[in-house]
């Protein structure tokens, strides 16, 4: 062998014997086949200089020696890895009579989360589309639009927050900021339904939340009446709840319905004859409701002559209290561990 090869191969094989980690191994390999400066690379400029039988023999031994050496370099890699695992394994104890961790226990969604979802799926059952809606909105789809001008008295009861410098923007109090948004976008006629988080300017106390969750559906098509709103209520609480429930209609009023109604659920909890859920009068208000006013219809750019619907609305707070036979408000946005561990 070429005597500068011959050298290379006695140096490099003599230190890979003293080698002890892998920090030490990276140095040699560094030293013997860095692009710059690494000494097989040096030898290699040797072969500029030969030429003919001499270049091609000197070629051929020195890339023979290189893929020696590189083998060796992950065979010692392989071989200093081995004994640091061995070592790690050695140096863990294991003390097997130490109590056992806690299994993970996984989360599970909230009770209005289910309801929520739920009212949904029966919704879709019904041939409505569900929608989602932006709970920052302008003060036409919140209020104008819903036949409740600037000055109007409706204004107070709906009272939410406001952005500042930005007065025609506002977190939305009700879902009903949908009902001419989804005209608009689908035109006529329409099933939808649009649940969402609202926000009211409200003092918090036992039955008043700055947020919650509502959920809101509409029907718009040729003659629909209040047959129409009482049925489809009745089948989506049916949905729900697995079970018919009794419902009574007391006038109410919304500026953006027509004849305009609450209606009232029997209580399931109690059955009608009254508990701490139904304030001891064993009905629930539930929703409010009616047949969508005509400024609605037009606004959204329908002749309200020939188009007609319906919209109704409810807070899920209560849907599921019913559902969950849970008497007391306050225990769903607690927090209380204990509590929601029941669902
Ligand atoms: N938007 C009303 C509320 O927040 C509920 C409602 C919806 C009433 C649709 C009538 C029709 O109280």
């Amino acid at each position: 062998m070429n005597s500068q090869l011959g050298k290379i191969k006695q140096e490099f094989f003599k230190s890979l014997e003293e080698i002890k980690d892998v920090l030490q191994l990276e140095k040699l390999e560094n030293e013997f086949f860095s692009r710059k400066s690494g000494k097989m690379n040096e030898v290699m400029k040797v072969l500029k200089d030969l030429v003919g039988e001499a270049r091609k023999e000197f070629g051929i031994l020195a890339n023979e020696l290189k893929i020696e050496m590189e083998k060796k370099l992950a065979e010692k890699k392989q071989e200093l890895n081995q004994e640091k695992l061995g070592s790690l394994i050695q140096e863990e104890e294991i003390d097997v009579t130490e109590p056992k961790l806690p299994i993970h226990e996984g989360g599970h969604l909230h009770p209005e989360t289910k309801v929520l979802w739920e009212m949904e799926d029966v919704a879709r059952s019904m041939g409505f589309i569900v929608e989602d809606g932006p709970e920052l909105d302008s003060d036409y789809y919140c209020f104008e639009a819903l036949n409740i001008p600037k000055t109007h008295p409706a204004r107070d009861s709906q009272d939410t927050f406001y952005i500042k410098d930005h007065p025609e923007w506002c977190m939305r109090p009700h879902v009903s900021n949908m009902q001419v948004r989804l005209l608009q976008k689908y035109g006529v006629p329409l099933r939808a339904a649009y649940p969402g988080r609202v926000f009211r300017n409200e003092a918090t106390d036992a039955s008043h939340e700055h947020t919650f969750y509502q959920f809101e559906a509409l029907v718009v098509g040729k003659d629909i009446n209040i047959g129409h709103l009482v049925g489809i209520i009745k089948e989506l609480l049916r949905g729900l709840y697995n079970t018919d429930v009794e419902v009574r209609l007391r006038p109410g009023y919304f500026p953006f319905v027509e004849p305009g109604f609450e209606m009232d659920m029997k209580c399931l909890i109690c059955h009608g004859v009254g508990c701490g859920a139904c304030k001891h009068s064993g009905w629930v208000e539930t929703l409010g409701c009616g047949l969508m006013h005509p400024k609605v219809i037009e606004g959204a750019g329908f002749d309200s002559k020939v188009w007609t619907g319906l919209a109704f609305g409810m807070g899920l707070t209560r849907l599921a209290m019913q559902k969950y036979k849970i008497d007391n408000i306050r225990l769903l946005q607690s927090g209380d561990l204990n509590f929601l561990k029941q669902f």
